[in-house]
């Protein structure tokens, strides 16, 4: 049985006494581990203390983005081995926001996809399509493509630790949420992607989100389907008590 994630994308939100609060808010409310994954992904300057703070609690802390060098002359990055060192988990790559602002490709996804693991940090992988290639039926190619081009060169099992997070473009923050249906037949047709390229066993374990407008109304049908196993959510996730009924229907 697969355990449903649920990730708060905060984006670029919050002061860090705000930031601070909300995990004073909602740290010990979160249930256990073994029924539901709690995670927030901040902004790379409270990482640190956010993750100082939740030690030993069961909310994790993740960045939204990283290099995949491990150091040197790149201006303004932040490197996997640094993010290991002051305690995040996790790390968003590829977010759609990534791709269509700051260049992020396929190829730096497979890249950093692969340093994530070197450093013992749990990748969570976003693929979408636009509305344009919903409308021009593409869906379900364009993932496979983003999907397969992401693990290619993991071993089996990093690709079962691997987190795939399925937003699609349209329904990122414009209220508009893919029907379940509909999400759960992409989130299906991915499993059957990473079968292709692993085993039975390994698609089974791969835990996959949905993500785009995901909010405490919606979340129950989402998480009901058979291929989706959590949420990755942006703006529901900024209030304590919307992100603590988004993590209390992923325990149920
Ligand atoms: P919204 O939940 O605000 O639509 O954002 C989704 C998202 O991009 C999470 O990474």
């Amino acid at each position: 049985m697969r355990k449903n994630v649920i990730a708060g994308n905060w984006k670029m939100n919050k002061t860090l006494s705000e930031a601070t609060q909300f995990v004073d808010d909602v740290m010990d409310k979160i249930p256990s581990e073994d029924k539901v994954e709690a995670i927030v992904c901040a902004p790379f300057p409270y990482l640190a203390s956010l993750a100082e703070k939740t030690k030993g609690t069961n909310v994790k802390v993740s960045a939204q983005n990283m290099h995949f060098e491990d150091n040197g002359a790149f201006t303004g990055e932040v490197s996997p081995v640094m993010l290991k060192d002051i305690g995040v988990t996790h790390v968003v790559i590829g977010h759609s926001e990534r791709r269509e602002y700051f260049a992020e490709t396929d190829e730096t996804v497979n890249k950093k996809t692969h340093a994530a693991f070197n450093h013992g940090l749990t990748p969570i992988v976003c693929v979408g399509e636009t509305l344009e290639q919903r409308e021009a039926n593409e869906t379900k190619s364009l993932v496979e493509t983003q999907v397969k081009k992401a693990i290619e060169g993991l071993s089996n099992e990093q690709v079962a630790q691997t987190i795939i997070a399925y937003e699609p473009v349209w329904a990122i923050g414009t209220g508009k949420t893919a029907s379940s249906e509909d999400a759960n037949e992409v989130c299906a047709h991915i499993r059957q992607v990473v079968k292709s390229v692993t085993d039975e066993v390994t698609a089974e374990a791969v835990i996959i989100q949905y993500g785009g407008s995901v909010k405490p109304s919606n979340v129950d049908e989402l998480l009901a389907q058979s291929d989706i196993d959590g949420a990755l959510v942006g703006g529901a996730s900024l209030e304590a008590d919307s992100f603590l009924q988004l993590v209390e229907a992923g325990a149920k």
